[in-house]
């Protein structure tokens, strides 16, 4: 079975049990502050998963491209990867476990054809006062022998976007999950393993399915349940395709080896002596080609500062391997990836070339950082000493943006322990920016972000009816505490336009306009002229929404999952911050509205 035919096989599983097919959301998300990517098939999803109607149903089924960038320093083992695509089915207050699990049973048994006495089962043991997951594991006994299924705790079977419980920010929705794992034969297990997979870290015991039952929010007092109970299942097509082709590497499998067999090529060394290089290297490459796909471009910020760290430290693996040419890499990654992702192909020529631009800029501070230690050393080094200050190493590491590997490397010998506490510092420091940065989990839903997302619609609207209808919005990003949008426009906004369009807003929010929504059939959507982003590949009904009075002309018809509020009065005002050029014959608008500004 190829990955293609792992994610075929189970769409249409769901699909023939009444679930429709929804759009691979996008890796960078729209609209969610509290998050830089994409790493799991249910974010998109968490407002139909409080209770907001979804367009296409209460049952629900996709393969979702995800990136999680907590794993990067776990990439080097068998199992770990940054990137993956997640199979993804779920029911939004429909059917619960006795149907989530013998569905499950039969998927990889009969769709997947995995031996029954292969497979073991965890269940969630209690938490305070929410109970031991009796229910799942009556249902587990009936379909596996019941010495393969083994209770666990909060840290192994509980699931939210945040772990445990206490990890939970308030307004944050989660709840106990039951696990699958795959044994496999050839690993010995470590000798502080257990042989279950609970009590085993060496990689015998592989997870391959993860049935979620979401019914839990956090709020101040504790968890309260949900008014509707869902299930939200997720199982990666790398590891269920390690399981399928029983190879306790991922990197071993059909989708990898071809990959791998080209580092080998162009580096001349042999994985089996090189794995945890060539396994970051065809990690980091791949995770590398679709944040590039997605429109982000290496920097210091956010995604691009992610993807700068992925791609350099793909680069460095790849020299320490003396590599030459990585474009045969990266072509070999698009490759595999194509007959699942076909906009690869259009977009090939530009992702090569980010990624090609990345590897001489990295060249380029190579030789800066060089430049600098042997201006400051100039003795020393020519007598033949490489020792350097932990602060010189540290500033090549912060301000040159060198790994530490990268810096010896270079041969450069420095105090480890020393850097080792400069780092530590550095990332405290860090941490608590980002904490600052994307505090509060459901921080999207405030009033704020809400109204927020209606004055994107007026915005959007007002600049169309100033500059035409080929005005339209690339990207937006909103938080509590601004909104942000992006749209085509080749010149710069002169002040007096700028004016002009806050007042087009600031007016209709004086008429205090209703807001609605209605649930249609894409064609109908576009027939009316409905704007907006939307995935136009998989969905057939689509959530629209409207501003101005029923039975008057609407002021905007726009595409949009929601929520908004309800008048448009609610705002009060509304106020442009700052346009900037972003390059490519796009600008971004910062704007504020009422008790922001
Ligand atoms: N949300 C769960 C996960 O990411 C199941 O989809 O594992």
């Amino acid at each position: 079975m190829t990955a293609k035919q792992i994610i075929d096989t189970y769409i249409s599983f769901f699909q023939k049990r009444g679930h429709r097919q929804i759009g691979n959301s996008p890796l960078v998300p729209e609209n969610d502050p509290t998050t830089l990517f994409t790493s799991s098939g249910m974010q998109p999803l968490i407002p139909y998963l409080l209770g907001e109607p979804h367009p296409a149903g209460s049952r629900l089924v996709n393969a979702q491209n995800c990136f999680r960038a907590v794993d990067i320093e776990e990439v080097g083992d068998n199992r770990h990867s940054t990137f993956f695509r997640m199979l993804g089915n779920w029911s939004l207050g429909d059917y619960f476990k006795s149907q989530e699990i013998p569905w499950l049973f039969e998927l990889l048994t009969e769709g997947f054809g995995l031996p029954k006495e292969k497979l073991y089962v965890t269940v969630f043991n209690g938490f305070k006062n929410i109970e031991r997951d009796n229910d799942s594991y009556g249902i587990w006994s009936e379909l596996v022998s019941k010495d393969r299924i083994f209770f666990a705790g909060v840290d192994k079977n509980w699931w939210s976007r945040s772990g445990i419980p206490e990890n939970m920010p308030v307004g944050e929705i989660g709840g106990p999950d039951t696990e699958v794992y795959y044994r496999f034969d050839d690993v010995e297990h470590k000798p502080q393993c257990k042989d279950n997979p609970v009590e085993c870290e060496c990689g015998k015991f592989l997870e391959i399915a993860n049935s979620v039952f979401i019914q839990y929010q956090k709020t101040e007092q504790g968890f309260i349940e949900l008014p509707q109970k869902n299930v939200d299942f997720g199982g990666g097509v790398e590891r269920l395709l390690a399981a399928i082709e029983d190879r306790s590497d991922i990197f071993q499998t059909s989708l990898f080896t071809p990959i791998i067999n080209s580092i080998e090529q162009e580096s001349g060394k042999a994985y089996l002596k090189n794995k945890k290089e060539m396994r970051i290297i065809a990690d980091h490459l791949t995770a590398a080609v679709f944040i590039t796909n997605s429109g982000i471009k290496p920097s210091n910020k956010d995604q691009g500062y992610i993807l700068r760290r992925l791609l350099r430290r793909s680069f460095d693996n790849f020299y320490l391997l003396k590599g030459e040419n990585i474009r045969a890499v990266v072509e070999k990654i698009v490759d595999q990836y194509i007959p699942t992702d076909e906009y690869l192909k259009v977009n090939f020529e530009e992702i090569e070339l980010t990624i090609l631009e990345e590897e001489q800029n990295y060249g380029r501070t190579l030789q800066k950082a060089k430049s600098f230690i042997e201006n400051k050393y100039e003795e020393r080094l020519i007598d033949g000493v490489k020792k350097i200050s932990a602060q010189d190493a540290f500033i090549l590491y912060s301000t040159h943006g060198l790994s530490p590997t990268q810096i010896r490397s270079l041969g450069y010998v420095f105090d480890e322990q020393e850097f080792a506490d400069k780092m530590e510092d550095h990332q405290k420091l860090s941490r608590t920016g980002a904490q600052q940065k994307f505090r509060g989990g459901l921080a999207d839903h405030s009033d704020l972000t809400i109204m927020g997302h209606t004055a994107t619609h007026l915005l959007h609207q007002a600049l169309r009816s100033k500059f035409g209808e080929q005005l339209h919005q690339t990207g937006s990003n909103i938080t509590s505490e601004r909104i942000r949008f992006d749209f085509n426009f080749d010149r710069m906004l002169t002040p007096e336009e700028i004016k002009q369009i806050e007042n087009t807003v600031n007016d209709k929010i004086g008429e205090d306009l209703p807001v609605h929504f209605e649930i249609m059939p894409l064609t109908k959507a576009k027939q009316i002229g409905a704007i907006g982003l939307f995935d136009e590949k998989y969905q057939q009904d689509v959530k629209v929404y409207f501003i101005g009075h029923p039975g008057e002309k609407f002021y905007s018809v726009e595409f949009c999952g929601g929520p908004h509020v309800n008048f448009t009065g609610q705002l009060k005002k509304f106020k442009i911050i700052k346009v900037e050029n972003i390059g490519k014959g796009q600008k971004r608008i910062y704007a504020k509205v009422n008790d922001q500004i």
